[in-house]
């Protein structure tokens, strides 16, 4: 993989820069930076270089269309804020324009383009789209690490036209994803929550056969009780299941993997209700599982302190109600103590686990938190996402 770090010759080009600025927008108003926060480095180091800047980006899911409320715009004025340089927002057809339109003023270093989801043809990858946007500059760099799991005409089919490098926070998410998967310090833990089991199997599965423990908590592991035959009342719960449950044992069996789900539940009346701490066969037909238990946070807390390695993602609880995050609250806390003392190697990744991190303000004390949800999953799964694939 070519990378800008080692293009010493960045000077008076310009670069196309495939960014994910997808950050949640809320009546036009941005909930969580995260992700702008984190491409300034690249943005500075391309500055630094003399580069010209055009910025490539989509937020949201227009599907082909104009919608106003999904326009760059309040991340282009974020942007201009934190780098304190102009950022022109380029809101002519962009299937019209042309080199000619940007940069002909001397002091001009950085464009972005209108949100490129609004031509069907960035998700369907098409080819003249792709070259177009291509001949707009010299060189092409994705840092969009948390897109390169579509195979999308700015993050696939660009870089058949124009020399291609990878973007500094698109390495280290890399650095530190290889890291978890290849170079492991044992133990190695891995907490897995989040709603859907059938759509983390893969991953599980994957992990079984690196990982030493795998904690499985969140609405997944309510699955994991029912199997067990368990009441777990009016809880999420997915149909189906029970094969899955099997494999994740079967294949742990075999692999020595340990697999730990929840000994103890917070439940509620409802997702606004009151929490009450319950033993798992004491759970009634009209209560709900929101969180796990004091037993199961010192059971977890202890696999953590014998670890080396851990990797996270996917709630405890239904942590958006303070009432049921206590449960993701003291991992969090219990693995930034021990990052505190060094004694761990931490990586953190997906939409709600990150935003869990921000509200504690834990974010910094994680070796590497992750912007990627989908394709940080999908590259744990042990797939080859077509944006890696297409800069090697
Ligand atoms: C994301 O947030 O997952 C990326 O920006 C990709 O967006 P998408 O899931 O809508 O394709
Ligand atoms: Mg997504």
């Amino acid at each position: 993989m070519r990378n800008i770090k080692d293009e010493f010759n960045l000077g008076e080009k310009k670069i196309l820069l495939r960014l994910d600025l997808n950050v949640p927008l809320n009546n036009g108003k941005i909930t969580d930076t995260t992700r702008i926060d984190k491409i300034i480095p690249t943005i500075n180091f391309l500055l630094k270089n003399k580069a010209k800047i055009i910025i490539l980006s989509h937020v949201g899911r227009p599907k082909g269309k104009i919608i106003n409320e999904l326009s760059l715009k309040p991340i282009c004025q974020n942007l201009k804020k934190q780098l304190n340089e102009n950022v022109r927002l380029i809101t002519k057809n962009l299937k019209k324009i042309n080199p000619d339109d940007f940069f002909n003023n001397q002091n001009e270093k950085i464009v972005m383009l209108e949100n490129l989801r609004f031509y069907e043809e960035e998700e369907k990858n098409n080819k003249e789209f792709a070259k177009h946007l291509a001949s707009l500059a010299d060189i092409y760099v994705n840092d969009a690490f948390s897109c390169s799991h579509r195979a999308h005409a700015s993050i696939f089919e660009i870089t058949k036209f124009i020399p291609t490098y990878a973007g500094l926070q698109l390495n280290l998410e890399i650095d530190a994803l290889t890291k978890i998967t290849s170079e492991i310090q044992k133990p190695i833990t891995c907490i897995i929550g989040g709603s859907k089991i059938s759509s983390k199997i893969n991953i599980i599965k994957n992990l079984i056969t690196k990982f030493d423990n795998i904690i499985i908590v969140g609405g997944m592991a309510n699955n994991i009780l029912k199997y067990k035959g368990y009441e777990i009342g009016k809880s999420l719960q997915e149909d189906n299941c029970d094969q899955i449950i099997e494999e994740i044992f079967l294949l742990s069996k075999k692999e020595n993997c340990k697999i730990i789900y929840p000994e103890d539940v917070t439940i509620g009346k409802n997702l606004n209700g009151s929490p009450e701490i319950r033993e798992l066969n004491n759970v009634s037909k009209d209560e709900l599982i929101l969180d796990i238990g004091p037993k199961t946070i010192k059971i977890i807390n202890q696999l953590i302190e014998e670890s080396n390695t851990i990797l996270w993602n996917g709630p405890a609880g239904y942590f958006e109600n303070p009432n049921f995050s206590k449960g993701s609250t003291e991992i969090a806390k219990k693995i930034v103590e021990k990052n505190k003392n060094n004694t761990i190697y931490s990586v953190a990744g997906g939409g709600d686990t990150v935003s869990l991190l921000n509200n504690l303000g834990a974010t910094n004390n994680f070796n590497f938190v992750s912007t990627a949800g989908g394709a940080f999953l999908e590259y744990l799964e042990g797939k080859e996402l077509p944006g890696i694939k297409a800069l090697n």
